[in-house]
């Protein structure tokens, strides 16, 4: 078993956050969406994993390196234009030859790894296997159609969807998918629709199996619904910290993780949440499904379900900052008071929200 994860795109969706960079590379629950996927595959055996890149950049090559860290070994594909899915497991038939392989989408994120669904595909004996998820807006996904308990159609982003499950992000293979992808036209869109490959395999009287998960994220449109992510993955998160990072004026309650680099001073930490090395935080409040990054200071202020980026600097600020994304090197910082204005530097496709 083989695999193969994607990681090009242009995360447009996720602007301004991903102007600066991949949107494999954002952190969340500060580990890289990225990690997720390799830390999935490696706790599942499989050893040699292609990575699909944008071919004008290495920023992925940069920040994943060889996957030792992850006792892998990492080929990178480059895929020279945005041609779908299908074209991704075109462009990779060489690197997989014959092996069977999953699938991983690398912006999608699955609570408890993927372990049971190279079981549930061993076990079905299938040569495709799907991997199902009840959603409230099926529209924006590969959808599939089931009767007695078999998919008997799948469609990409239908406007009348045939059932309330989305194909999620992971899928697992034999070589006939590559059969598939050869013999399928591009969409409208002008890409090989990987619901497309799908939907031959049926057509064509190969045995496509599926199950179904819950605990399942994948970004769907707006940049606050990496919050959602974080949520997701700090709901598991285990407690681990050293009391030597903490203040004898300062609570932690929850579970929260918090580098031991780091300095809580007189502050209230309510779990879960998660607190990168070097960060300061001081007569503050770090409330529930918050993740602050390294290197992060944050003086006098309120800080509750939101993602912070490294190096950010929130100081004396008076209004709690709720459902926030900040990306890299933001200040948030207390104006002085006359003349009663708001002052912004901000990058393009940045939204504040005042009251
Ligand atoms: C792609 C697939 C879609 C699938 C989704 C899961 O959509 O085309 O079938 O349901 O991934 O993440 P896209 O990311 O291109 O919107």
């Amino acid at each position: 078993m083989k695999a193969l994860i994607t990681s090009g795109g242009r995360g447009t969706r996720l602007r301004p956050i991903t102007h600066t960079q991949n949107k494999h590379l954002i952190p969340i629950a500060n580990k890289p969406i990225l990690h997720y996927a390799l830390e999935y595959v490696s706790e599942a055996g499989i050893k040699e994993v292609g990575i699909i890149t944008n071919a004008d950049t290495t920023d992925v090559q940069d920040a994943i390196g060889d996957g030792s860290k992850w006792g892998v070994d990492i080929t990178y594909i480059p895929q020279s234009a945005p041609l779908g899915l299908g074209h991704v497991i075109k462009i990779s038939e060489d690197f997989i030859g014959d092996d069977d392989f999953i699938f991983y989408l690398g912006d999608n994120i699955v609570v408890g790894g993927i372990e049971r669904f190279i079981n549930e595909f061993e076990r079905a004996k299938s040569n495709c296997h799907l991997v199902l998820a009840k959603v409230k807006d099926p529209e924006r996904f590969g959808v599939p159609e089931i009767e007695d308990k078999r998919i008997v159609r799948v469609e990409e982003k239908p406007d009348k969807p045939k059932s309330n499950y989305a194909v999620s992000g992971i899928y697992l293979y034999d070589k006939h998918i590559f059969e598939a992808v050869n013999n399928i036209e591009p969409s409208d869109r002008g890409e090989l629709e990987i619901s497309d490959a799908h939907q031959y395999l049926i057509e064509n009287g190969y045995e496509v199996s599926f199950s179904e998960i819950t605990g399942w994220w994948k970004d769907t449109g707006k940049p606050l619904d990496l919050l959602e992510a974080n949520r997701l993955v700090l709901d598991n998160l285990e407690s681990k910290y050293v009391d030597q990072s903490i203040d004898q004026d300062s609570t932690v309650l929850g579970r929260a993780e918090i580098a031991k680099s780091a300095r809580i001073i007189n502050s209230n930490i309510r779990g879960p949440a998660i607190i990168g090395k070097d960060c300061v935080i001081e007569n503050s409040y770090i409330g529930p499904y918050t993740s602050i990054f390294d290197n992060t200071i944050i003086l006098n202020s309120e800080v509750e379900y939101s993602i912070i980026l490294d190096n950010c600097k929130i100081d004396d600020v008076d209004f709690r900052i709720e459902s926030s994304l900040l990306g890299k090197d933001v200040e948030i910082v207390k104006a002085s008071p006359k003349p009663k204005t708001h002052r912004f530097i901000i990058g393009n496709q940045s939204r504040i929200e005042i009251i």
